[in-house]
């Protein structure tokens, strides 16, 4: 597999939807809901996803695609080169503050992360990775995650988990978020995942995201050194919905070991 055409077609790629979306800042969206009043999406997101199966298929037409707007395959198992995508990850973030979005992109050969990607538009930061050959923040090399204690880490969670709700009992969070000296919710897992590999937040966790919201971050952030699990400290299932731990690895070990309880 030549893993040098797909990134260099890859970057080209990202670079072109992520101008076509600054683009559209100056023009009206068509917003619609899906499951409910806070589940949005917008024609560019749909633009943005047929923008990359177009060139994908074209380019490389063995290759697969799942994307969270449909327009890809209908994947049941991750054999052969399947790109994950996720047009816009924050669309909410995207119609009401034109910021804190990004473009997702994993790609995987026979269920192994091979090349991710994490473009935040607006501020052009393209985090991305190769396995084994570690991550980048544009052209500069992210630098291996340090270990950190739990009283100065700045964690992210969904705040959402915090209220009553069926997956985890609130109270279980109370003393995490007591215990760190700094919480943070920005609404965009890819961009959270990209910050922990960055170093600007410790750890990030939540109880339920889909294979596009995390399938880039997970490429990025093992390539640090970070570790990304679902919040019982268990591999995530690329094909499903988890809940997601993405840490340092001295502090991941902690908040499972310490907060979590099944
Ligand atoms: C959402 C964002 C959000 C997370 C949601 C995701 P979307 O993705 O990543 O931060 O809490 O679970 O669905 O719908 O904006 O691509
Ligand atoms: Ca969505
Ligand atoms: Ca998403
Ligand atoms: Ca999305």
């Amino acid at each position: 597999m030549n893993w040098q055409q797909i990134d260099e077609c890859a970057r080209a790629w990202l670079k072109e939807a992520g101008a076509r979306i600054r683009e559209t800042f100056a023009q009206q969206l068509t917003i619609q809901t899906k499951s409910n009043r806070k589940d949005l999406v917008t024609n560019v997101d749909k633009e943005t996803e047929q923008f990359f199966i177009a060139h994908i298929k074209n380019k490389f037409p063995q290759h697969r695609v799942l994307g969270e707007e449909g327009f890809g395959d209908d994947i049941g198992a991750l054999d052969g080169t399947v790109w994950i995508i996720d047009p816009i990850d924050g669309t909410m973030n995207f119609i009401h503050q034109q910021r804190n979005f990004a473009i997702s992109i994993g790609i995987f050969h026979n269920g192994v992360g091979q090349l991710g990607y994490i473009y935040d538009v607006v501020h052009d930061e393209l985090y991305s990775a190769q396995k084994g050959k570690g991550a980048f923040l544009n052209d500069s090399p992210l630098p291996r995650l340090q270990p950190v204690s739990i009283s100065e880490a700045i964690i992210s969670l969904n705040t959402t988990w915090v209220i009553d709700n069926a997956r985890i009992d609130p109270s279980i969070l109370t003393p995490l978020v007591k215990a760190v000296r700094g919480t943070r919710s920005y609404g965009s897992a890819a961009l959270e995942m990209a910050y922990v590999a960055a170093g600007r937040l410790d750890a990030y966790m939540t109880m339920r995201l889909s294979p596009w919201d995390f399938a880039g971050g997970l490429i990025i952030v093992e390539e640090v050194g970070g570790v990304v699990t679902n919040i019982y400290g268990e591999p995530l299932q690329l094909l499903e919905q988890n809940s997601v731990l993405v840490a340092k690895p001295g502090l991941h070990k902690q908040i499972v070991k310490q907060y979590i309880r099944k």
